[in-house]
């Protein structure tokens, strides 16, 4: 029978609702972006919840008209219960599971990052074992995953996650929040030889990354700069991303070594997650599989940054692989995945 999955995101500051069925049709998904945390130069929590429980009152409506059906049509209600802001995510997962509560349907809770992991579904055959890059304004993580449920983390930032990264830079250089598709913008301008970047980690054998020590060394040399003009923003742009590819470079080679030298058959790298959008990322990534015989999956550049349809996908997954569906999960800002 045809099912019908409703979901909420609210973890960060995109209010997002989707409806899809169960072939992963999107029968409609609308995403707001708060926007307004820009002159803040960060998300701020409170604003963010409020904004939240205002938008959704008018976007569930909406989303319903848009899908052309009633609530009373849903079949499986879910939304993010973390991790993320505590805020939104209790509005979020409250709404959903009084509509599944009122209609007596069952009220999945979502991991944000399952979500973003398996984001790539709506744009390819998912398989396994595959590895998967997280790159998101608050995760940089690298993923074995195994199969739907079953993730290994083999390395994560050990300070300021990658979108972070691109946002402080972007501050830095007078953009506004979040900097990320700015950065890669004014990069494609700019010469990524002018200033010399540390690589942190550099000589350590994990998996782990660290990109504070990228942005300290971007704040000096605008404080030496003193005046910035459009070129060197262009160039601190160029240089530091350069820096980025490279950092990812290095660390994506060693896990597919790590990997197949434990004899694990890879059958794709996929980067998923806000900063996934990049196209210089993307293409580096791409040809790092071609070297190890796969290919690089990646969502649709929509599906990329936080959204509701990825919510609802995993919602469907869990349904498909019979767990259970649970009205009583506490949202948790630090909710992980392993
Ligand atoms: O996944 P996401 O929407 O939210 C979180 O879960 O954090 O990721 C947002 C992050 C922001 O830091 C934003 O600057 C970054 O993704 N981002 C990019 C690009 N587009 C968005 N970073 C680099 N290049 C881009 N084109
Ligand atoms: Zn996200």
């Amino acid at each position: 029978m045809n099912k019908l999955v409703f979901s909420i995101e609210t973890s960060c500051d995109e209010t997002s609702v989707a409806i899809i069925d169960n072939n992963r049709n999107i029968l409609s998904h609308i995403t707001i972006n708060q926007g307004d945390h820009s002159k803040f130069g960060g998300v701020v929590p409170e604003i963010a919840s409020r904004s939240h429980l205002q938008i959704l009152q008018r976007i569930i409506p909406e989303s319903l008209k848009q899908a052309g059906i009633k609530i009373s049509n849903i079949d499986l209600f879910s939304a993010t219960c973390g991790p993320g802001l505590i805020g939104g995510l209790l509005i979020g997962s409250t709404i959903a599971k009084a509509i599944a509560l009122g209609l007596n349907k069952p009220f999945f809770p979502i991991n944000h990052l399952e979500g973003h992991l398996l984001s790539t579904m709506f744009s390819e055959k998912i398989m396994f074992p595959h590895i998967a890059l997280l790159l998101t304004g608050g995760h940089t993580q690298i993923y074995l995953v195994k199969s739907i449920g079953k993730y290994t983390l083999l390395g994560e930032t050990v300070d300021d996650a990658i979108g972070e990264s691109f946002d402080k830079v972007a501050k830095l250089i007078g953009h506004n929040y979040p900097g990320g598709a700015k950065i890669e913008k004014l990069a494609l301008q700019g010469n990524s030889e002018k200033y010399k970047l540390p690589h942190p980690l550099q000589y350590k054998k994990d998996l782990n990354f660290s990109f504070s020590g990228i942005k300290t060394a971007v704040s000096l040399i605008v404080k030496n700069e003193k005046k910035l003009n459009n070129e060197n923003k262009k160039d601190i742009a160029a240089s530091f991303q350069s820096m980025i590819v490279k950092i990812l470079e290095v660390r994506t080679k060693s896990a597919f070594e790590f990997l197949i030298n434990k004899n694990h058959k890879i059958k794709y790298l996929s980067v998923v997650g806000g900063v996934a959008a990049n196209k210089k990322i993307k293409e580096t990534l791409s040809k790092i599989a071609s070297k190890y015989g796969c290919q690089l999956v990646s969502p649709p550049l929509n599906l990329c940054g936080d959204n509701a349809a990825m919510i609802a996908n995993v919602c469907l997954e869990h349904h498909k692989l019979d767990l259970k569906p649970n009205l009583y999960f506490n949202p948790n800002p630090r909710l992980s995945l392993y």
